[in-house]
C-alpha cells in the first residue's frame, strides 16, 4: 500500500468516530454490491449510543443505489438515517421510508452524481468508498460497483477507504472511470459508440490528503438471492424473445440485436435466462448491472460484451463466479452511473430497455415505484433513463399480484414514474402489447385485450367503454370520480373488483 496512506489505517470503530451527526456522506454501493460494511455497522453502533445518552445522531446516505444489511440495514435498524438517496430496497428502510420516519429521495440514476456537481443537493461531507486494494504507487483499484464513487470523492471533503480483501484483485482492470463532465455549458461529448468501449482510466483517482481512514474488511458483498423463474417469468420471456424475433424479421432490429439493457427484479433475470435459449446470437448489453443471467448468456457465447456500473450476483453467483472473474476481463466495463446511464449515450447506441413495473394503466402509463399510489417498493432506479432515450422500452410484470386480489392493468395508474410517451411495449404472462404508433384508445383495446388477467379483463372492458361514452375529452377517456376506484377498493377490502370482497 501507499507508504503516506498506509498510516491512516485504522479500526472501524475509530473511522467511526471520525463522523460527525448531521454529515452528508456519499458511499459506495450498487445493487448489492461495493458497499462499505465495517464502517456502517460501527456507526450503527456509535448511532445507539448517542441515542442512548438520549443524544441526537442521523446521517444522511447517498450511495449509486441499493445496497446491503450491513449499510441500509444497520443504519436503518438504529433510526440512523436522516435522508437517503437515490435507490434502496432495504425491508427495514423501506418501512421507515412508508412511515414517514425516514426522508427519501427517488432519483433517476443519471442524475445523482451532476445534481451533487451542481450544488443541488448540499455539501457533502464525506466520501465512504470500498475498494478492492490500494496500489504501492497510490492508485486505487475499484470493487464490484463503480456508481458514483468518483463523485463523492471529488465532492467530499474528506474520504474514508474500506479495503475489502475478499474482492478479487482480477478486477483490476475491468473499471473504466471517465470522470469530469463539466458543468452546462461546457460540456463535451462522451466519445462512446460501442457497448465495452474503454474511454477512461482504470483507476479511482483520490487526492492522499483527502483520505482521514483506511479500513481493512473481508466481509463478501450480500446481495439477494433469484427465485428460480416461474411459468409466468417464462411466459413473459417468451413473448418479448417471439415479439424481438418478429421485430429482427421486419427489418427493425439487427440479428444481433441492438445493446440490451436489463432492469432489476426475478422477471429481467428470467428474460435473460429466456435469452440463452433463444436464436440470438453476436449479443451486447449496455446496461445498469450485470447479473448471474448476463453472465451465464456470456458463457454460451451469446452475449459478446457489456457495460455496466456495477454486479449485481445472486449469492450462487458471487460464490461461483467471482473467483474466475478474470476470464471476463474483455468482456466486462465498469463505469460510473452517470455513463452507464447517459441518455446520451443511450439514444445513440439505441438500447433495448427491458424493465419490471408494479402496474401500467390502460394507456401505457407506468408505475414502477409505489404500491397503492403512496407506499414506495424501491425506486425508479434506471428505469426512467433507458425508457425515455432507448431504442425502445419495455416494460414487463405478471398480470396479477397478491395472489390475484390486484390487477397489474388498471384503469389508472396510482402513481406515474413512466408516461405513456416513454413506453413502447408491454408485457405479461398473456401477452405482449405494442403501443408503437397507436393512439390512447387504440392502446386501451389493445393492452386490455392482450395484456390483461381474464379475471379482471371484462371490468377493465366496463370502464373503458363507458369512459369513451362519458368521459369530457375523447382523446383519453377516463371517469375521474372512478379511475382509482380499484385501488381505493383494494385498501377497503383487501380485492380491487367489488364482487370478491
Ligand atoms: N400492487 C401491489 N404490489 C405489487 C404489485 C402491484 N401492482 N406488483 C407487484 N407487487 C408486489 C409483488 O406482489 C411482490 O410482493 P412480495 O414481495 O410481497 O411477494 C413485489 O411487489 C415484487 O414483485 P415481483 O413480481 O417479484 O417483481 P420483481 O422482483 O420483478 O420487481 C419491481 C418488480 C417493479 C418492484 C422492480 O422491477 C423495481 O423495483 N423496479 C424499479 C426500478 C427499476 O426498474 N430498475 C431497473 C433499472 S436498471
Amino acid at each position: 500500500m501507499h507508504a503516506e496512506l498506509a498510516q491512516r489505517v485504522m479500526s472501524a470503530e475509530e473511522a467511526a468516530a471520525l463522523i460527525q451527526p448531521g454529515s452528508q456522506i456519499g458511499m459506495s454501493g450498487f445493487t448489492g454490491s461495493g458497499y462499505p460494511k465495517a464502517v456502517p455497522m460501527a456507526l450503527a453502533r456509535r448511532i445507539t449510543d448517542a441515542h442512548l445518552r438520549g443524544q441526537h445522531f442521523k446521517v444522511n446516505i447517498f450511495t449509486g443505489a441499493s445496497t446491503g444489511p450491513e449499510l441500509d440495514g444497520a443504519l436503518a435498524m438504529v433510526g440512523g438515517m436522516q435522508l437517503r438517496l437515490p435507490y434502496q430496497s432495504d425491508p427495514i428502510t423501506r418501512k421507515l421510508i412508508n412511515a414517514g420516519e425516514m426522508q427519501y429521495m427517488d432519483i433517476h440514476l443519471s442524475h445523482v452524481a451532476q445534481f451533487v456537481e451542481y450544488g443541488f443537493l448540499g455539501k457533502m461531507d464525506l466520501a465512504l468508498i470500498e475498494v478492492t486494494a490500494i496500489l504501492e504507487d497510490g492508485r486505487v483499484i475499484p470493487s464490484t460497483s463503480i456508481g458514483n464513487n468518483q463523485t463523492w470523492i471529488e465532492c467530499a471533503d474528506k474520504v474514508i477507504l474500506e479495503v475489502n480483501s475478499s474482492q478479487p484483485m482480477a478486477l483490476e482492470g475491468m473499471h473504466d472511470l471517465y470522470y469530469g463532465l463539466g458543468k452546462p455549458p461546457h460540456r463535451d461529448p462522451i466519445p462512446i459508440t460501442l457497448p465495452n468501449q474503454r474511454i477512461g482510466t482504470p483507476y479511482l483517482q483520490i487526492p492522499p490528503e483527502k483520505v482521514i481512514a483506511i479500513v481493512h474488511t473481508d466481509v463478501p458483498d450480500r446481495s439477494s438471492a433469484f427465485k428460480a423463474p416461474d411459468e409466468n417469468s417464462k411466459r413473459i420471456a417468451g413473448h418479448i424473445l417471439e415479439f424481438l424475433a418478429w421485430e429482427v424479421k421486419k427489418g427493425r432490429l439487427p440479428e444481433n440485436l441492438l445493446p440490451l439493457q436489463s432492469g432489476v427484479g426475478n422477471i429481467a433475470n428470467a428474460v435473460l435466462y429466456g435469452l440463452e435459449e433463444g436464436p440470438f446470437e453476436g449479443m451486447t448489453a449496455y446496461t445498469e448491472v450485470i447479473q448471474d443471467g448476463l453472465i451465464n448468456l456470456m458463457k454460451t457465447g451469446k452475449l459478446l460484451s457489456a457495460s455496466a456500473t456495477a454486479f449485481s450476483l445472486s449469492p450462487d453467483g458471487v460464490q461461483s463466479i467471482m473467483p474466475h472473474i478474470g476470464e471476463y476481463h474483455d468482456k466486462i466495463v465498469l463505469r460510473s452511473q452517470e455513463i452507464s446511464n447517459h441518455p446520451g449515450i443511450i439514444r445513440r447506441l439505441g438500447v433495448i430497455a427491458m424493465n419490471g413495473m408494479i402496474e401500467a394503466d390502460i394507456y401505457g402509463n407506468v408505475n414502477s415505484t409505489h404500491v397503492m399510489g403512496s407506499s414506495i417498493m424501491n425506486g425508479i432506479g434506471g428505469s426512467g433513463d433507458f425508457a425515455r432515450n432507448g431504442f425502445m422500452s419495455i416494460f414487463m410484470a405478471p398480470s396479477l399480484a397478491q395472489k390475484g386480489s390486484i390487477s397489474t392493468l388498471v384503469p389508472m395508474v396510482s402513481h406515474v414514474d413512466h408516461t405513456e410517451h416513454d413506453v413502447s411495449v408491454v408485457v405479461t404472462e398473456q401477452g405482449l402489447a405494442d403501443l408503437r404508433g397507436l393512439s390512447p384508445t387504440q392502446r386501451a383495446k389493445l393492452i386490455i385485450e392482450t395484456c390483461s388477467h381474464p379475471d379482471y379483463r371484462p371490468a377493465l372492458r366496463d370502464y373503458f367503454n363507458r369512459a369513451e361514452r362519458l368521459s369530457y375529452g375523447k382523446h383519453t377517456p377516463h371517469l375521474l370520480t372512478e379511475s382509482l376506484n380499484w385501488h381505493a377498493r383494494y385498501l377497503r377490502t383487501g380485492h380491487m373488483l367489488p364482487d370478491k370482497c
